[in-house]
């Protein structure tokens, strides 16, 4: 593997295709397990998760439905100043166990507010899963319930993050140089 540059910046590789698929691997296995019987619809955010849920879906051998759905924020007027509103959140969540589907957890920010949303479709469960967690970044009170790997605070782009708009297409992760 050797280095990437995109747009302005060069990154070197981080985490390989063999690491992410054996992860992602053990996930659906616990996953499988934990799930049987429940059906369980994975609730995947776009657009970076696309590549982890496809990955992940197709190893998942239990009854479960896939939504994608996008999170748009604008400045709203509540308290916290952020609204976050889904967009295609057309499955009905309410009575169901619900596995979101993050490529990776930053701040927090973004599931921290949109968590009261799903919430209010009183959904039976819900539960975090994440490609990558920035465990140090985190600010927001938001539980993991499930991490392929926990990374340091730095940027990363490949295997569908990326960095403005460019170096998602990757079957590895690469760590900004
Ligand atoms: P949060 O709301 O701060 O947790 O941010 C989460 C979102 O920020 C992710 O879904 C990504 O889209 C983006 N993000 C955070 N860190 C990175 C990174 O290192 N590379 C690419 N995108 C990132
Ligand atoms: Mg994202």
């Amino acid at each position: 593997m050797s280095n990437i540059k995109v747009l302005d910046k060069e990154f070197e590789p981080y985490i390989s295709e063999q690491e992410i698929q054996i992860k992602i691997t053990e996930l659906a296995k616990q996953l499988n397990q934990e799930y049987a019987g429940k059906k369980p619809i994975f609730l995947s955010i776009l657009n970076g998760s696309f590549l982890f849920t496809a990955d992940l879906f197709r190893q998942i051998t239990i009854e479960a439905e896939v939504c994608f759905i996008k999170l748009a924020s604008y400045k709203g007027t509540t308290s916290s100043g952020n609204v976050i509103t889904a967009i295609g959140l057309d499955a009905n969540v309410s009575g169901r166990d619900i596995i979101i589907l993050e490529d990776i957890i930053d701040t927090g920010k973004t599931l921290h507010h949109f968590l009261p949303q799903l919430e209010s479709n009183q959904p039976s469960s819900i539960k975090i899963a994440v490609l990558l967690n920035k465990k140090e970044a985190l600010a927001y009170p938001i539980k993991v319930d499930y991490a392929c790997f926990d990374i340091p605070n730095k940027f990363v782009v490949g295997y569908g993050l990326d960095y403005d708009g460019l170096g998602r297409n990757t079957k590895e992760i690469y760590q900004l140089k």
